[in-house]
């Protein structure tokens, strides 16, 4: 199976003038000159050249919250993926619940918008997740395959492993609820059997993460899950230190369970780099 790097994705939402974007990146980046993890800033698209011109030569990867499928026309409001890519922004956020709920992103557009993302060379970061009365009536699974079937249509096979993707319960989404390790871990497996139904290498290549109230106290067991190859996270994305640490963190639990796979538990081991944020 391949190893797949972990993956710390900061959603910044509608947060962050240009010169705060800028304050935080100037702080993060001597944080993580070790990490080995992507650690990708989804700052808003105004701030998205500030955030770029800092982090050239640094492991982080900059991600626009959207994009139209189209790559030009009279479509007001919009950017297209050769606009991002010329301000050398390198993924994008794709189906945000927020998106789908707020702004009626349906999944007929992103079944446009991913592979669109794709041929221009930006990285698609797929968001999918149910609602809590989905949940509630049993229907998560139901959900998440509908909208993964719907919104990777148009991906082959073999670029399906390129699209990272979000596993984000609606229900747990800044709300402080976090899902369970179980129902995080169920999920995103459940994911990976799709994605594996389609290309069995994709799905061992595939970075899923998950979102939704990641907080340092839960950061280390979420990550640690057997599936979850990461977060997409609003609050951590403004706690730079604790971010850092939870890559840092992941990296080590990978390292551990490497060296001792049958007695690596899903805690993190003293000493923990997360320790101080309360992990
Ligand atoms: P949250 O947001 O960390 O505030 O729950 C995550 C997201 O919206 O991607």
């Amino acid at each position: 199976m391949p190893e797949r790097t972990p993956y710390l994705a900061a959603n910044w939402k509608m947060h962050k003038t240009v010169a705060e974007a800028g304050e935080f990146v100037d702080a993060l980046l001597p944080r993580i000159a070790a990490t080995q993890s992507d650690v990708v800033i989804c700052p808003p698209t105004t701030a998205l050249s500030a955030v770029v011109e800092r982090r050239y030569g640094t492991a982080v990867k900059v991600a626009a919250q959207n994009m139209h499928e189209e790559d030009s026309g009279a479509f007001t409001g919009e950017v297209s993926a050769s606009m991002l890519v010329e301000l050398d922004v390198e993924a994008v956020v794709l189906g945000h619940s927020e998106r789908r709920q707020l702004f009626g992103e349906t999944d007929e557009a992103l079944a446009r918008k991913v592979p669109a993302a794709l041929a221009a060379g930006l990285e698609p970061i797929l968001c999918v997740g149910e609602s809590e009365e989905a949940r509630d009536a049993e229907q998560t699974d139901a959900v998440l395959e509908r909208q993964l079937r719907a919104d990777l249509a148009a991906v082959v096979g073999t670029k399906l492993a390129e699209v990272v993707i979000a596993y984000e319960p609606i229900w747990a989404i800044g709300t402080g609820r976090t899902a369970t390790p179980e129902q995080a871990q169920e999920a995103c497996a459940f994911i990976r059997g799709l994605v594996g139904a389609i290309d069995a290498d994709a799905a061992a290549a595939v970075r899923i993460l998950y979102g939704g109230s990641v907080k340092p106290a839960n950061a280390a067991e979420l990550f640690g899950l057997d599936d979850v190859d990461g977060g997409l996270v609003d609050g951590l994305g403004r706690l730079p230190q604790t971010h850092v640490q939870h890559g840092l963190l992941r990296e080590r639990l990978r390292a551990r369970r490497r060296r001792a796979p049958a007695a690596a538990g899903r805690r993190c081991a003293a000493p923990c780099p997360a320790a101080q944020a309360g992990c």
